[in-house]
């Protein structure tokens, strides 16, 4: 199984940016983390950040003929793009949609997300441990 990682905006600044509500792990701690589980169960994940909307729906209309399940954090684009959301619906494997926050817990703007109209699973809340339990999941054996 190949598993694509994709972190959105301001995500390269985990550690650094509100780690209050983020956490003080660095977004290549997380990435490493997950590869190191995907791999523990016989997978392979790959990661990739942008903070350029274009750049990550690339990776997404990429991965339709290379892997076999998406792991996004949207961050801000959740809320916003039905663009992401359209690039998803174009990829056919399992897409599991994390948040480090509970985002239901936060401002209204973030209640909505546009991803979770496709994603198979949605964590959030769970800190770091979301990007974990996602590879758990779409690793898991039947
Ligand atoms: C986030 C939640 C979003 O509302 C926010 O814009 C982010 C991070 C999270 O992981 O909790 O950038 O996706």
């Amino acid at each position: 199984m190949k598993i694509l990682l994709l972190n959105g905006p301001n995500l390269n600044l985990l550690g650094q940016r509100e780690p209050e509500i983020y956490g003080h792990e660095t977004l290549a701690d997380i990435e490493q983390a997950a590869c190191k589980r995907a791999e523990a169960a016989g997978a392979r994940l790959e990661a990739f950040q942008t903070n350029y909307e274009g750049a990550l729906i690339d990776h997404v209309h990429a991965a339709r003929s290379a892997m076999d399940a998406i792991i996004i954090n949207p961050g801000a684009w959740s809320h916003t793009s039905i663009a992401i959301l359209d690039a998803l619906n174009s990829f056919g494997g399992s897409v599991v949609e994390v948040h480090l926050s509970n985002i239901h817990k936060r401002e209204p703007f973030r209640h909505h997300s546009y991803v979770s109209a496709r994603a198979d699973g949605v964590i959030c809340g769970l800190g770091s441990f979301g990007y974990l339990a996602a590879v758990d999941w779409l690793t898991r054996q039947p």
